[in-house]
């Protein structure tokens, strides 16, 4: 029997049954908080009512003429209304959202703003993003990843589909210290952000972990309990429980609202005779995962490779290097770790060796070019996570 023990199903269909339920957002109140007038006076009034994000992405996003913008979660459309203007004519805007109500809210607001030639609006789990790799320039989100029960996997999916050299720029909830739990626990705090916000640190490891890099986090701005009153999704039980549960000292903080902002790198792709380099023109036309190579890929004379394990999106691999032998050299989009079952050998970087034995935890920062070899008598056995070679 396959359990939930995440409670990821169930967090899902609390999700969505809240931001199917509610009968408008936080309107003009919320949306005023976050956007400038002359802003305001461009956006159409359905997506003005329903204004349930936490931030103003497109303000920070540098947004150019020409460039494709993903908004993941886009609800009524602010945000994709506001991209449209700032990309012009020749760029396009794809507006995602999980319901499909909020997605045709969202098309209305483009066509009554006149922007409706340049966007397009996507029914899909942020999870699973219906794109090809390599395919969008910016991706933006206002108040919608920390509605995620699967993080890492939502953040591996946006990488995936921005172009190297491309850039996030969400406009989120932290949550610095533990809430109550019986605020944490209830079902209005999961909808309206609170339960699945992650912490600064959290946040920032899992975007590098994701292969992203300059990644910042700024524009602090603390949130209260009477903020978090003007979005519906807060019903007056839950605010009761705040106010009663949350120490006084810390109701004018339940959340603080930020702008994460991160680019993803461009990869110098070395060519060289051997499989490897079939591996990395895969990675630069944008694989990110293992399951994107076909098995096939690589010869790698010497070296054994089982699978063990998926967890979530990390795969587990235990690989087997025969004396003398070594992987290919090769890059990952990400931070990979292993640890070294029997024998010895080193992990051969650029600029130097580092000699591994039984026991030795090795890690390797994203693009860093790599090979391990055995340099000992019998094989050398270790467990990486989420290696590519197959
Ligand atoms: C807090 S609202 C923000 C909407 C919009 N970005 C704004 O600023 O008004 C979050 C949105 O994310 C959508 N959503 C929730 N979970 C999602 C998922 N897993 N994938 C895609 N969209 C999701 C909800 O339907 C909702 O429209």
């Amino acid at each position: 029997m396959s359990q939930d023990l995440m409670f990821q199903d169930r967090i899902r269909t609390v999700v969505q049954d809240a931001y199917r339920a509610i009968p408008a957002g936080g309107g003009r109140e919320v949306a005023q908080r976050w956007y400038a007038p002359e802003e305001l006076a461009d956006v159409p009034t359905v997506a003005i009512e329903w204004a349930l994000g936490v931030g103003n992405p497109v303000r920070d996003a540098a947004l150019s003429q020409g460039e494709t913008v993903l908004d993941l979660g886009c609800g009524a459309g602010i945000d994709s209304v506001l991209a449209a203007r700032a990309v012009g004519s020749t760029g396009e805007v794809i507006g995602l959202d999980v319901l499909d109500d909020m997605a045709t809210r969202a098309r209305r607001a483009a066509e009554a703003a006149g922007v409706a030639d340049r966007c397009r609006f996507e029914v899909s789990e942020m999870e699973a993003l219906p794109f090809d790799d390599a395919s969008v320039d910016v991706v933006v989100s206002n108040g919608a990843l920390n509605l995620s029960p699967r993080k890492s996997r939502a953040i591996a999916e946006l990488v995936r589909v921005l172009k190297p050299g491309g850039r996030v720029c969400i406009a989120d909830l932290i949550v610095d210290d533990d809430l109550p739990p019986e605020v944490l626990a209830s079902d209005a705090s999961w909808a309206g952000c609170i339960s699945g916000a992650l912490s600064e640190r959290v946040l920032q490891r899992k975007l590098e972990r994701a292969g992203m890099t300059e990644v910042t986090i700024s524009g602090h701005l603390p949130l209260s309990i009477d903020h978090l009153a003007l979005y519906p999704l807060f019903n007056a039980e839950v605010i009761e429980l705040m106010r009663r549960l949350i120490p006084q000292e810390r109701q004018d903080r339940v959340a603080v609202a930020v702008v994460i902002k991160a680019t993803k790198p461009t990869r110098t792709v070395e060519r060289d005779a051997s499989a490897a380099a079939a591996v990395m023109e895969l990675m630069a036309s944008g694989a990110s995962h293992l399951g994107d190579i076909p098995p096939d890929a690589i010869e790698a004379p010497g070296v054994t490779v089982r699978h063990l394990k998926t967890v979530e999106d990390i795969q587990l691999k235990v690989l087997d290097v025969e004396p003398g032998g070594s992987t290919p050299h090769h890059v990952h989009p990400h931070a990979h770790e292993g640890i070294v079952v029997a024998g010895v050998g080193a992990l051969v970087l650029d600029d130097r060796d580092e000699p591994l034995e039984a026991g030795s935890v090795f890690s390797v920062a994203p693009t860093d070019r790599h090979r391990i070899a055995n340099r000992g008598p019998r094989p050398l056995r270790f467990v990486c996570m989420d290696c590519f070679v197959e």
